[in-house]
């Protein structure tokens, strides 16, 4: 199969950092009207870890990212490449290159890319074409996302639902393959329903060149048209990893989803058919942390003991864009 074309992959160090500022649904309640008891029965939020400044994405990446590879057994300097799965860059430039120089990865090239939320998965796919093709031999994938910068605070349809933090993984390539297969897709044309969108006006520079001058506007989503694409999609996309694994749900042994709301996650493990003891949550201590929260709760679970080597794990990603996909892997060495 095209997939599995080339070397091996094993992905075998994880690392996570969240900023140590909680705020909880009530103290969320006295800046906006809301209450714990909504925001809990309809997300099963309870509380979120902010960034505060100084604390920059930087400065969350890189402990994640030095626990990923301390796990990994490497040194800084084996480390070839860096992706940096982000909406929320330091600079928009691309963050990842002062990562690079944070962790001393001197060999390492490094970039961002953005897919919002699926972010961690388009970011695993991607490292992993480079190691199949035998370009590099050992990489270094960072989902963070500060979206508290980006959310307005007096919307309580969206800022009940973000939290800030980091997740990294070291892939690595291998004689046995454990990334078993994914699928990834796209759709531009919902794309209205989460946006973190740029708005400028003109200004003239002379006679008729002019430029836009603007900034990024806070997010905004459609909620119920987001909850119902994830729905109805991650299922089918994990349906269609799954195929291109040669697996079935039954080989399933952990879902980790992008941690958006307990709902979601409930009503895809239902479709699935994939018990509720499966399905790692910790969306109650952090919320959404965008292209973070699926190797945060990756982490909790390996560091727990909860996943152990060689069980096999359905991760999917969605959000903007918008963006859904799915990658089936057993975790660690092998
Ligand atoms: N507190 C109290 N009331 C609220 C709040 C709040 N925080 N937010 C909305 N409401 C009110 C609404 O105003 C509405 O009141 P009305 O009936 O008087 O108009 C009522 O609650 C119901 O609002 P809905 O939007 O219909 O609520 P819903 O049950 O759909 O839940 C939610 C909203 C939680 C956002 C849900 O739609 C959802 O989870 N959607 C998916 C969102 C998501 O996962 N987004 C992230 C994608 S990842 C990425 O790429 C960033």
């Amino acid at each position: 199969m095209v997939q599995h074309a080339g070397r091996g992959i094993v992905i075998t160090g994880s690392g996570s950092a969240v900023p140590t500022m909680a705020l909880s649904n009530q103290e969320l309640s006295q800046i906006v009207d809301t209450s714990d008891e909504w925001i809990t029965t309809r997300t099963g939020i309870r509380q979120r870890r902010l960034a505060a400044p100084p604390q920059s994405l930087v400065d969350l990446a890189v402990p994640a990212a030095e626990a990923a590879i301390a796990m990994a057994g490497l040194a800084v300097t084996d480390v070839d490449l860096i992706i940096l799965a982000t909406s929320t860059p330091d600079d928009l430039f691309g963050s990842a290159s002062m990562i690079q120089a944070r962790l001393g990865a001197t060999q390492a090239v490094a970039f961002d890319l953005t897919a919002a939320c699926s972010g961690f998965i388009f970011g695993l796919v991607t490292g992993a074409q480079y190691l199949r093709a035998g370009t590099y031999q050992n990489a270094l994938l960072i989902g963070a996302d500060i979206l508290s910068r980006w959310v307005d605070w007096g919307d309580r349809r969206t800022c009940v639902l973000f939290g800030d933090g980091a997740g990294a993984v070291v892939l690595q390539t291998a004689d046995r393959d454990r990334l078993l297969g994914f699928e990834l897709r796209s759709d531009g044309t919902q794309n209205a329903c989460l946006t973190l969108a740029y708005q400028g006006d003109p200004q003239s520079l002379t006679g008729p060149v002019a430029v836009a001058k603007g900034t990024y506007q806070p997010i905004a989503m459609n909620g119920q048209e987001v909850y119902r694409f994830a729905v109805k999609r991650v299922p089918e996309v994990i349906e269609k990893a799954l195929y291109r694994a040669a697996r079935s749900v039954e080989h399933i042994d952990w879902l980790l989803l992008h941690q958006a709301n307990q709902r979601i996650l409930d009503a895809v493990a239902q479709r699935l058919k994939i018990p509720a003891e499966k399905v790692l949550s910790n969306l109650a201590q952090y919320g959404n942390t965008s292209a973070a929260s699926i190797p945060i709760a990756l982490d909790e679970a390996v560091r727990q003991g909860k996943i152990q080597p060689g069980d096999t794990i359905a991760a999917a990603g969605f959000g903007a864009g918008l963006t859904w996909g799915a990658v089936i892997f057993q975790w660690g060495p092998g």
